[in-house]
């Protein structure tokens, strides 16, 4: 079997100081990337800056004979991030928006400024990195974009509040990249690694992170931004330890109660086994697909025609 290669593409990857970025930068490099290696060089819980963590993976990655260069800006500042793939490689293909930090604190205690500052790395950093690198996806009807999510944003985590929403966010964000990309041939999906990290360090015993190496994580994510891959996008997959698995969203049968006065909790509590049945579970993809349940059951002969949903409509243009 012949290896994946990344030769003449550009990609970069925020975060790459360390942890998985580093991971995923030595690898495209050894598969013929260009890669841009971004990392504020802060700490865990986002203090301080330094060009070092950046400059030692280049160094790593030229002394092996790969090609890359070093940005040391802040996520928050995608369009010099992208500027640096632009300016030295001429092109970007693949985004790999992997920096992240914590501000763990039970929500008792939270302060604006640690929500604040994790939304800001997370969210509006992987927006400002991903709306940086859309025009050129666009022009050049090429891209392919890694969000990372965490199982904290799926399940959700004590002490990780602020966390947890940044980290969910990043799904419905990818979900949103894949629907718009499609038709410019952008694939967009999301993972929730597992792996040892400085992250990681603090939370888990050395004999767990043993077995969570970075390394392990790369091959999907190899595989999801390869060219090959033109179908599988807007997934949300789980990734650590050598186990790789797909999530999707699962719908119960749910209860259809009349929509006119007698739409009351009582009735709803009548119905509630319904709302929680999940013995013919539906696998939606989209807002359609819940419309299309209202407008079979507005079908009742009491209730009136269903007017075309405007989002469904939405979906079809992109
Ligand atoms: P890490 O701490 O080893 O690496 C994160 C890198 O991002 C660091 O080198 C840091 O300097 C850099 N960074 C932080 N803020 C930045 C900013 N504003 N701009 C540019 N660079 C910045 O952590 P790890 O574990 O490699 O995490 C990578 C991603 O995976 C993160 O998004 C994290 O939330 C996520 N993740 C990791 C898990 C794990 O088990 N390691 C679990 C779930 C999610």
């Amino acid at each position: 079997m012949s290896e994946l290669r990344f030769d003449n593409q550009t990609v970069v990857v925020t975060g790459a100081g360390g942890g998985l970025g580093k991971a995923y930068a030595l690898f495209f490099a050894s598969r013929g990337a260009n890669v841009v290696v971004n990392d504020l060089g802060g700490s865990h819980s986002g203090e301080g800056k330094s060009s070092k963590a950046a400059d030692v993976v280049v160094e790593e990655i030229r002394a092996a004979g790969g090609k890359a260069v070093a940005n040391y800006d802040s996520v928050e500042n995608g369009e010099a991030i992208i500027e640096t793939a632009i300016k030295n490689f001429g092109r970007i293909d693949v985004l790999l928006n992997n920096a992240g930090i914590l501000r763990d604190i039970s929500f008792k205690n939270m302060k604006d400024s640690d929500w604040d500052l994790i939304n800001r790395v997370h969210t509006y950093g992987a927006y400002k990195c991903a709306r940086a690198a859309w025009p050129h996806f666009r022009k050049q009807k090429y891209g392919r974009v890694i969000n990372t999510a965490s199982a904290a944003g799926l399940f959700g985590s004590f002490g990780q509040a602020n966390y947890s929403a940044a980290k969910l966010g990043q799904v419905g964000f990818t979900e949103t990249l894949a629907k718009e990309g499609a038709k410019y041939n952008i694939i967009a999906n999301v993972i929730a690694p597992i792996a040892a990290s400085r992250m990681t360090a603090t939370v888990m015993p050395p004999d767990v992170l043993e077995n969570l190496k970075p390394d392990w994580v790369v091959p999907l994510v190899a595989a999801l931004v390869h060219s090959s891959n033109t179908t599988e996008t807007g997934g949300i997959y789980e990734v650590g330890g050598g186990h790789i698995a797909k999530l999707r969203w699962e719908r119960a049968k749910g209860a259809l109660l009349k929509t006119d006065e007698s739409l009351t909790p009582g009735a709803l509590a009548a119905k509630w086994n319904e709302v929680n049945d999940f013995s013919k579970p539906e696998y939606p993809t989209g807002p359609a697909n819940f419309m299309g349940l209202l407008e079979d059951g507005l079908k009742l002969p009491s209730a009136p025609k269903a007017e075309e949903p405007d989002f469904k409509g939405r979906v079809a243009l992109v």
